[in-house]
């Protein structure tokens, strides 16, 4: 189930987001970079001027999560950027992913007409997640190079994708 992020989701979020970190070439933050600063951080933003859904399993635990969020500068209000969506590593591939995404551009589309653009970011090396975007309507629009260190030292690039309201 798809659901809206409530502040009773943060420990769930925090405990997604540990293991999704400790496997390298997703999400540009190593497993000790994600703290309660990080969670609270996005979750802050999001419950002021954002979007957070979570899916969940039949017993309510948190499998996925995506967010995104306006700046809160007046020229940067239509936009909401740094989007995010992390699954459980034991529950990709199924699907759920694709659902959440969805039901997030979803709801933007019905409940959020100020919202004109969304940006995200992904390493050059994810192309399962920049196929997936490029799915869902977002375009690449630029690169970043040499923005992303990975761990064994090497660089690679960073692809800023971006889904723009079409009406
Ligand atoms: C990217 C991510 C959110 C996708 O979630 P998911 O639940 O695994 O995705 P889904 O099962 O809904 O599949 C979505 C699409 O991803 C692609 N995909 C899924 N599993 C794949 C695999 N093993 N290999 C290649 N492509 C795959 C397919 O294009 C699929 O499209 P389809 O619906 O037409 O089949 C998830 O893999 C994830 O959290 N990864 C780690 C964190 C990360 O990379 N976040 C993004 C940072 S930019």
């Amino acid at each position: 189930m798809i659901r809206q992020t409530t502040k009773d989701d943060r420990a769930g979020i925090y405990k997604l987001y540990k293991k999704v970190a400790t496997i390298a070439g997703g999400l540009a933050r190593l497993e000790n970079e994600v703290d309660n600063t990080y969670i609270d951080g996005f979750l802050d933003k999001t419950i002021s001027r954002g979007l957070s859904l979570v899916a969940v399993d039949a017993n309510d635990n948190i499998v996925g999560e995506i967010h995104a969020y306006a700046s809160g500068l007046f020229c940067f209000a239509h936009v909401w950027t740094e989007l995010t969506i992390a699954m459980d590593p034991d529950s990709q591939g199924q699907g759920v992913g694709r659902q959440l995404f969805t039901g997030f551009l979803n709801e933007v589309s019905s409940n959020y007409p100020h919202i004109l653009r969304i940006e995200l970011i992904a390493r050059e090396s994810n192309q399962k997640a920049i196929k997936f975007y490029q799915s869902l309507g977002f375009a690449i629009e630029g690169t970043f190079k040499n923005r992303i260190k990975n761990i064994d030292e090497t660089y690679e690039s960073d692809i800023a994708m971006a889904w723009l309201r079409s009406e």
